[in-house]
C-alpha cells in the first residue's frame, strides 16, 4: 500500500490476466498499491516478469505465473497453483485479449478460433476453475475486460468485436448465475487506450496517438491506469451493488 491509495485491497489475492500488457500491466499496479497480493498472469514471460518487478520495486506485492489461457488445462492449472499459493482467489480480472481484424471474408479460420479462445473461452474455463474457491470463502468479484466494440462493433474487426460481445454477455450470465453467492461480476468497456495494442493499430494506419487523440470528444485517448481505476472501483466493496454492470470508459468517442 502507498499513502495515495486506499487500502482496499490489503489481505486479498487477486488474479490480473494479460498482466504484461498496456492496460493489465496498469491494473497489477494499481491492486497491488492498493495493499493487495497480486499474481501476475501472461503468456509472455518477459512482460510479466517486468511488470512484476516493476511491483516489487515500489516494495509492494506480486509473484508472475506464466499461462497460455488459450489452453484449457493451462487456466486450470493457473488457479490450482494459486490456490495452493495462496488458499483462495478474492477477485479475477480477465484482461488479456488478442485483436485479429479484417472482415469476415478477409479472417483465416486460425484468427477467429483464437480470438474466441483467448478472449471468451478463457474466462468460461477461469471462472469454472475459480468459482469453487471463491463461493467456499464466501464470495469474491470478478471483473472482464469487453470493449466498446462489443456493444458497437467498429468495421473490419468481427472477430474481435464478437468476441467481446460475448465478453458482454458472459460477464450479464454469471452475475445472475452467482450473484446468490456474492460472487459480483462486472465487465469494462474501453474505447480506445493508449497501449502496444493500439500502437500497432496506429502503425498499422500510419497515425500516432497524437492524431487519436483528436478523434476523441475529451481531447485525448485514455490512459491504462484509468482503466486499472474503474477496475479498482468494481472489484472493491464500495462497488458492493454492482452486479452485471457493463461500464464504458471511452472519452466520450462514437465508434465510427
Ligand atoms: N487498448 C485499447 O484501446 C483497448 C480497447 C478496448 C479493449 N481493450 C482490451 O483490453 C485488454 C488489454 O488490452 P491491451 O490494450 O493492454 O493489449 P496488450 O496487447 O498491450 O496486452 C494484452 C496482453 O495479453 C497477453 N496475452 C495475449 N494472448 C494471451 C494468451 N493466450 N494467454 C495469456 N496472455 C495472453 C499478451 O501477451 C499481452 O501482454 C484486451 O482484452 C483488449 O481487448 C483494449
Amino acid at each position: 500500500m502507498t499513502d495515495k491509495y486506499l487500502p482496499r485491497y490489503e489481505n486479498k489475492v487477486i488474479i490480473v490476466t494479460g498482466a504484461g500488457g498496456g492496460i493489465g500491466t496498469a491494473i497489477a499496479q494499481r491492486f497491488a498499491r492498493e495493499g493487495g497480493q497480486v499474481v501476475v498472469t501472461d503468456s509472455n514471460a518477459e512482460l510479466a516478469n517486468e511488470t512484476t518487478a516493476s511491483i516489487v520495486a515500489e516494495g509492494l506485492k506480486a509473484v508472475t505465473m506464466v499461462a497460455d489461457i488459450s489452453s484449457r488445462d493451462e487456466c486450470y492449472k493457473l488457479i490450482a497453483d494459486v490456490e495452493a499459493q495462496f488458499g483462495k482467489i478474492d477477485v479475477l480480472i480477465n484482461n488479456a485479449g488478442i485483436n485479429r481484424r479484417g472482415p469476415l471474408m478477409e479472417l483465416s479460420d486460425e484468427d477467429w478460433d483464437l480470438t474466441m479462445q483467448v478472449n471468451v473461452t478463457s474466462m468460461f474455463h477461469l471462472c469454472r476453475a475459480a468459482i469453487p474457491n471463491m463461493i467456499k470463502n464466501g464470495g469474491a468479484a470478478i471483473v472482464n475486460t469487453a470493449s466498446q466494440w462489443g456493444l458497437y462493433p467498429a468495421p473490419g474487426h468481427i472477430a474481435y468485436n464478437v468476441s467481446k460481445a460475448a465478453v458482454a454477455s458472459f460477464t450479464q450470465n454469471l452475475a445472475r448465475d452467482y450473484a446468490p453467492h456474492k460472487i459480483r461480476v462486472n465487465g469494462v468497456c474501453p474505447g480506445e487506450i493508449g497501449t502496444p495494442m493500439l500502437q500497432k493499430a496506429a502503425e498499422r494506419k500510419g497515425l500516432t496517438f497524437a492524431d487519436f487523440d483528436k478523434m476523441v470528444p475529451f481531447g485525448r485517448i485514455g490512459r491504462p491506469d484509468e482503466v486499472a481505476a474503474l477496475m479498482a472501483f468494481l472489484a472493491s466493496e464500495e462497488a458492493e451493488f454492482m452486479c452485471g454492470s457493463l461500464v464504458e470508459i471511452t472519452g466520450a468517442q462514437p465508434v465510427a
